[in-house]
């Protein structure tokens, strides 16, 4: 997958811009607060369709109604143009000019790494379903279509709890059952996978202690039904479902211990790049394809080694775009990116005669 260019407009505090970018890697450096992860988001987003903000209204430029981004990319030797319209809470996309839903676009198409990953490890199970499922969802239609379902199932039969509904249990209960099998086998079987690819990772990564992923699941496949039924009083009392897929956790044990209560900050930003970086490999087994790959903020917490793992990951992708506050050594393009702009450095003396990187832009 390559990404040949990129174009925003009153997308955050980017100014209005076509960037182009070669094969390999680029680097984008700059100051705090310069634009370099809102490009990396604008990548994202024009690529896959998705983000992961809480409202859409946040991507839009201050002041404005309406952002875009558009991708001109290249997969599998075609070429194909992706854009993303936001407004009024809702965006609209279109490959090559024809209106479809987030679904249908290319779902191997990019990598997003960056040191927020981290949340991943420390933070709550519901992250790391996040993780999974947005993975999973990436990997199946069907896993995102059985999810949607599931989710939906839950909140109504929430509801039907709250409303004291126990006559309608045994269907919402039926529902449940079926979709949350589903959820669960998909789950387990993509982890057996999953597991594989993030402890070579780690250990690549220089980690002396072994990487285990594993589920933490609130009920089995075979015994959901009747754990429905025997919570049924609690769930009554507490208006919510006790059990199911959308209470498991995606356990990440390194050496002895679970990494969200004993790793240390360096420890915990090393295993959320062996998952980014196992992410990236079941993308690329899936669909044939490595993945644009974004590293937002390549030097952040790591030690030396760790960020030439970075380096070197990058490296290995058809196109990769690294963003730090200082350069990215080796990179075939650098940008530096100053008040939401993005100006080409020159690494070698200009000849007499040719413009400045300034000049270019102006
Ligand atoms: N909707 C918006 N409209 C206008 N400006 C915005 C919007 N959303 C975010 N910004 C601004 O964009 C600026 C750049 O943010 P960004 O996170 O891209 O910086 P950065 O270069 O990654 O900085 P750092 O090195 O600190 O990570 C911030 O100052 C932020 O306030
Ligand atoms: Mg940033």
């Amino acid at each position: 997958m390559r990404l040949d260019s990129l174009s925003t407009l009153n997308y955050r505090n980017l100014a209005p811009c076509t960037l182009l970018f070669p094969a390999g890697v680029t680097g984008v450096f700059g100051e705090n607060g310069a634009g370099k992860t809102n490009l990396l988001e604008a990548a994202f987003l024009a690529l896959t369709g998705l983000t992961d903000v809480t409202r859409l209204e946040q991507l839009v430029q201050q002041g404005e109604t309406e952002a875009y981004v558009r991708a001109d990319l290249e997969s599998s030797g075609s070429l194909s143009v992706q854009e993303v319209g936001l407004g009024r809470g809702r965006r609209q996309l279109k490959v090559d000019g024809v209106r479809v839903r987030t679904g249908d676009l290319p779902r191997g198409s990019a990598v997003w790494i960056r040191p927020e990953d981290s949340e991943l490890v420390f933070g709550s199970p519901s992250g790391r379903r996040a993780f999974l499922d947005s993975l999973l969802s990436r990997l199946s239609a069907r896993y995102a279509e059985v999810l949607s379902r599931y989710e939906r199932t839950v909140s109504q039969r929430n509801a039907a709890l709250r409303g004291g509904e126990e006559w309608a249990m045994h269907v919402w209960d039926e529902s449940l059952v079926r979709l949350g099998t589903e959820i669960m086998t998909v789950r387990r079987r993509a982890l057996v996978r999953l597991n594989e690819l993030a402890a070579e990772a780690n250990a690549a990564l220089g980690s002396r202690k072994p990487l285990t992923l594993s589920l933490a699941e609130s009920t089995t496949p075979e015994a959901y039904a009747q754990d429905l039924a025997s919570r049924r009083a609690e769930e009554l009392a507490r208006g919510s479902t006790a059990t199911g897929p959308h209470r498991d956790d995606l356990v990440l044990t390194l050496g002895d211990f679970p990494a969200s209560e004993y790793a240390s900050r360096g420890e915990g930003r090393t295993v959320a790049l062996a998952l980014r970086r196992a992410e990236l490999e079941l993308l690329a087994e899936r669909f044939g394809e490595r993945p644009v790959l974004l590293i937002d903020d390549f030097s952040a917490e790591l030690d030396p080694g760790r960020r030439a793992f970075l380096l070197d990951l990058a490296a290995s992708v058809p196109q990769a775009i690294v963003t730090g506050t200082e350069r990215a050594p080796g990179a075939a393009l650098t940008l530096r990116a100053h008040g939401g702009r993005f100006t080409p450095e020159v690494t070698a003396e200009p000849l007499p005669g040719e413009p400045l990187a300034e000049e270019v832009r102006a």
